[in-house]
């Protein structure tokens, strides 16, 4: 039985914000301090700033009362993870009284929604800075360091940050984000990330290499290639993917497509675990699903966001695919790779959805039985598709109670999923000491699944082979039996 507080705390945990720092430069003089929201594309983001302000004398700091400059990376995609960053704003403020010296810059998509706006509501604000301007941020700096207000929120056609080597904030030393495509073209009606992150562009497979290799070399053993959907990753040269058609056909022919791109990420560190997300149903073909079941480093995991199990919602969602061809894409999933793991994400109460589509919803989670979910209630973005078109027409304790009902299902197909594993003997990865217990280690499989078993003389980075005991709905419980090959 799954208590309502439990599944609050799931409904919260996913808007905790973190704050970021690394080890310094001796050099440097001025303090900046970097509060991070929303998904890991945004944390990936915080690495390049903090990267481009090492290189104008700033080192990072997590005590926001010593700051020279106070960075929030903000969020969009709901209405409370705007509410959030209002919240710490407010607490921004209160630090300035004791430390009236300090600058106060709002990063990412609400920098990008909100725009110059942001200065007349939050006083508090210096400087407002979207995705793609953050190149600008020596030059923004200086005008707020002369007394200006700064905001740059210009959206680019081309920008990746390619040539910026990202310095890895918080990191444990072992797993890390590597950024491949920013933006997106998908217009899903719902989601405002289209408007605050701009066009879909993909970043040259040479340069995600060396940042491959180069994480390699400095002991990372396992890496996360971001998108906002990998699987439409396409480098010819440059440029946008609607262009492709254009392209020469020396660039057709020596184009790098995601599979490709993955294939080459596998071999080039054949002991780095490789991770990726976000995919798609609609632009993920079987060539990467076959290239993950060829290459052994390549983890078994998909984050696979459906958002509705019903068509007509699919629909006015414009997701498009249907739910038959969902099934299909896990049909062949579980033919071509039968331990993988699959997650979704899910929202709830979108506009006009009747009670016989969240059904459809829960029918088709019974299908596919998912290994983890990421569940929402519908929240209303300004300047979406749906904003404009569609009313918002779910009472508000509808949607919360359908959300609670896919995630209690959410939780027992977890504890079915997580129950497949005990008995196994599986490679787990250290990344740290168990939240829960200093005497054990938590990693994961390559499943994705979190797995926490006693320390003994292991230590973080050790690929383990561990013996599966117990488990939760989300954590497997075991106990190391030896070193495994990969080390
Ligand atoms: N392709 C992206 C999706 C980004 S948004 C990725 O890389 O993950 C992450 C999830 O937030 C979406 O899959 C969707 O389930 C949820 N979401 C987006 N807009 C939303 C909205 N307006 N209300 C509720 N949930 C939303
Ligand atoms: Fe948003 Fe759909 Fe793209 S959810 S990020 S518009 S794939």
């Amino acid at each position: 039985m799954i208590r309502n507080e439990e599944i609050e705390k799931v409904i919260d945990e996913s808007q905790q914000g973190n704050s970021l720092a690394l080890e310094n430069d001796t050099k440097n003089t001025r303090k900046l301090y970097i509060e991070s929201y929303g998904c890991q594309m945004n944390f990936s983001d915080s690495e390049i700033v903090a990267s481009i302000l090492a290189k104008e004398g700033f080192n990072t700091t997590q005590d926001m009362a010593e700051a020279d400059l106070v960075l929030v990376n903000t969020c969009s995609i709901r209405e409370k993870a705007e509410q959030t960053v209002r919240k710490r704003l407010e607490k921004f403020n209160a630090v300035k009284k004791t430390n009236p010296g300090m600058k106060v810059g709002v990063l990412g998509c609400m920098a990008e929604r909100l725009k110059s706006k942001f200065l007349e509501e939050e006083k508090i604000v210096d400087m407002v800075v979207g995705p793609d301007a953050y190149k600008d941020l020596p030059n923004l700096i200086q005008e707020i360091d002369e007394g200006r207000n700064a905001v740059n929120v210009i959206l680019s056609k081309d920008e990746t940050y390619g040539d910026v080597a990202p310095v890895r904030l918080n990191s444990n030393g072992v797993t890390a984000f590597v950024s491949i495509t920013r933006g997106c073209d998908n217009m899903c009606t719902f989601c405002v990330v289209p408007f605050t992150r701009g066009r879909e562009r993909s970043r040259n497979p040479q340069s995600i290499l060396e940042e491959v290799n180069d994480l390699w070399e400095k002991g990372f053993k396992e890496i996360t290639l971001l998108g906002q959907n990998v699987d439409s990753y396409l480098w010819y040269g440059g440029g946008l993917k609607k262009d492709f058609e254009k392209a020469t056909d020396m660039q057709k022919a020596t184009s790098v497509n995601f599979a490709k791109l993955l294939e080459m990420a596998a071999e080039a560190q054949p002991k780095m675990r490789i991770r990726f997300s976000t995919s798609n149903p609609q632009d993920m073909t079987l060539d990467v699903i076959e290239t993950m079941a060829k290459y052994r480093n390549i983890c078994k995991y998909i984050h696979l966001p459906v958002q509705s199990g019903s068509d007509r919602v699919l629909k006015a969602m414009n997701r498009l695919h249907t739910r038959e061809e969902y099934f299909e894409l896990i049909d062949n999933i579980r033919a071509i790779i039968p331990d993988c793991a699959i997650s979704q994400d899910m929202i709830a109460g979108f506009p006009t959805e009747t009670e016989e589509d969240h059904q459809d919803t829960l029918s088709l989670m019974e299908y596919v039985k998912y290994d983890f979910g990421f569940m929402f209630a519908y929240s209303e973005r300004p300047g979406t598709l749906a904003e404009r078109k569609m009313e918002d027409d779910v009472p508000e304790e509808t949607k919360k109670r359908r959300l609670r009902e896919i995630i209690a299902l959410q939780q027992q197909h977890g504890l079915f999923r997580t129950q497949q594993h005990v008995g196994k003997v599986e490679e787990v990865l250290i990344e740290g000491t168990s939240k829960k217990s200093e005497a054990h280690w938590m990693g994961r499989n390559s499943q994705n699944t979190v797995v926490v078993f006693p320390k003994e003389n292991y230590t973080i980075g050790d690929f383990v082979n561990v013996k599966i005991n117990e488990c939760t709905s989300a954590t497997l419980i075991g106990q190391a039996v030896g070193l495994s090959i990969n080390n």
